[in-house]
């Protein structure tokens, strides 16, 4: 299992190119299952979670071609195969927006259950219920989701709980029902719209995407479209907290502040110089950073793919922060590794205080999920001496070569093999 080693202790400083995003392209990839005709992306990026749903697409029957760099089409004429095997669903919980685009298209559709994942029990609960309002037969047996409808029927759907993955999967559904749908009560992300821009150039009618309510008039059928992926805005937001803990100067290309005002808003008042530019942004961090109070909420608040990162920026900060996590009950396992290199952290249920030591000190430390591995990072990147990170596969499925984008930066590390 491949390991990070950082030499911490030196300020980031440079350029780097940001990614797609990847929450935009997960979604849009599943969109070509809604269509007979070819769908060409740009601007996609390289992560294992994203190969992952290349495979499992290509197990369907969809035609998958790369192209250049961050090129790719994907044919969805080939489409036999309704089918998302455990051994794929279960490195990725994702997997589970293949539900809605099959059932829309092939009239039924067979997911295993993605099942638990360290950052709580996260259950698809709204998908199906959504589903089955639009005249869905499911039933769940031997750990699969079996969902057979003629024809999708268009209806009014209000989520429970505000969710990313259920609105896009409902949407993607309801582009080919009959009729109506609304959405109540939907994701606001901005990589919801993504993908409503991405089905809008294949034919689909869809308003309201980026509020609450979105409505979308089924048509028979989509056709081809090419689409460029938005920016990865929590890659972006990494890439600052970084340069932030650091007490560094960098200019990220390719990005954009549009869509992080919350985290923006929060690196300024812990001290950081910040200045925007269209598809640009550039960062000079204070000598000491001053600690940042948050709690995560649903777009447009603090997002919970930034908790991590920011409570690494806290442990080197001046003062005491408090962070709530309002989305995922069990989100803190980054704390227990963060203290392991000397910061001071105490958590109680949902909320940790977080109070901001003089220096860090390297250590050995485990990545428990995607956005907490990003946060050890950061303080490895912070700390004094050595840090090792073990089992990094987990930012191989969220950050495109951060060994080589932090080197570019100035940073010293290397993947251990
Ligand atoms: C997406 C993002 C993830 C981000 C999360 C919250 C992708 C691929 N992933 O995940 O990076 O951390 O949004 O911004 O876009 N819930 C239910 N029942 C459901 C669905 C959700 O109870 O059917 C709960 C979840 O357990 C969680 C909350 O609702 O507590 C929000 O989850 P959701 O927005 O669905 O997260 P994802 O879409 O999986």
């Amino acid at each position: 299992m491949d390991k990070l080693a950082i030499q911490g202790g030196i300020a980031l400083s440079g350029e780097v190119t940001i990614s797609g995003a990847k929450n935009a392209a997960l979604p849009i990839l599943c969109a070509a299952l809604l269509s007979a005709e070819p769908l060409k992306f740009s601007n996609l990026p390289h992560l294992n979670d994203i190969s992952t749903l290349l495979r499992l697409l290509g197990q369907m029957g969809v035609g998958v071609t790369l192209e250049g760099s961050d090129g790719l089409v994907l044919d969805g004429g080939g489409l036999n195969n309704p089918l998302a095997p455990y051994d794929l669903v279960k490195t990725m919980r994702a997997s589970i927006l293949v539900l809605g685009p099959l059932l829309a298209r092939c009239g039924e559709a067979r997911v295993s259950l993605p099942g638990g994942c360290a950052i709580g029990a996260r259950p698809v609960d709204q998908h199906i219920k959504g589903l089955q309002a639009m005249g869905a037969e499911i039933t769940v047996e031997q750990g699969y989701i079996h969902a057979k409808a003629n024809r999708l029927q268009g209806a009014r759907i209000c989520t429970d709980m505000v969710t990313v993955t259920g609105t896009e999967n409902l949407m993607m559904a309801a582009c080919l029902a009959e009729g109506e749908t609304v959405i109540e009560n939907a994701a606001r992300e901005p990589e919801v719209v993504d993908l409503a821009n991405c089905l809008v150039s294949m034919g689909a009618r869809i308003s309201g995407a980026g509020t609450d309510v979105i409505r979308i008039q089924g048509v028979e059928r989509l056709h081809g479209a090419e689409h460029a992926i938005m920016p990865d805005r929590i890659e972006t937001g990494t890439y600052l907290c970084a340069a932030a803990a650091t007490g560094g100067e960098v200019r990220l290309l390719r990005t954009s502040a549009a869509y992080l005002d919350s985290v923006v808003d929060k690196l300024m008042d812990a001290g950081c110089d910040i200045r925007l530019e269209r598809d640009a942004i550039n960062l000079k961090a204070p000598p000491r950073l001053k600690s940042v109070s948050l709690r995560t909420a649903p777009y447009p608040a603090f997002p919970t793919d930034m908790q991590a990162q920011f409570m690494a920026i806290n442990c080197v900060a001046e003062g005491v922060a408090t962070i709530r996590e309002t989305i995922f009950e069990n989100r803190f396992m980054h704390a227990s590794e963060l203290q392991r290199l000397g910061a001071d952290i105490q958590i109680e249920g949902n909320n940790a205080v977080v109070r901001g030591v003089a220096r860090l000190e390297g250590a050995t430390v485990m990545a428990t999920d995607l956005r907490a591995s990003a946060s050890l990072v950061i303080a490895g990147l912070a700390a004094q001496g050595e840090t090792i990170i073990d089992r990094i596969y987990h930012l191989d499925r969220g950050y495109e070569r951060i060994e080589e984008k932090l080197a570019r930066l100035g940073a010293q590390v290397r993947r251990v093999h």
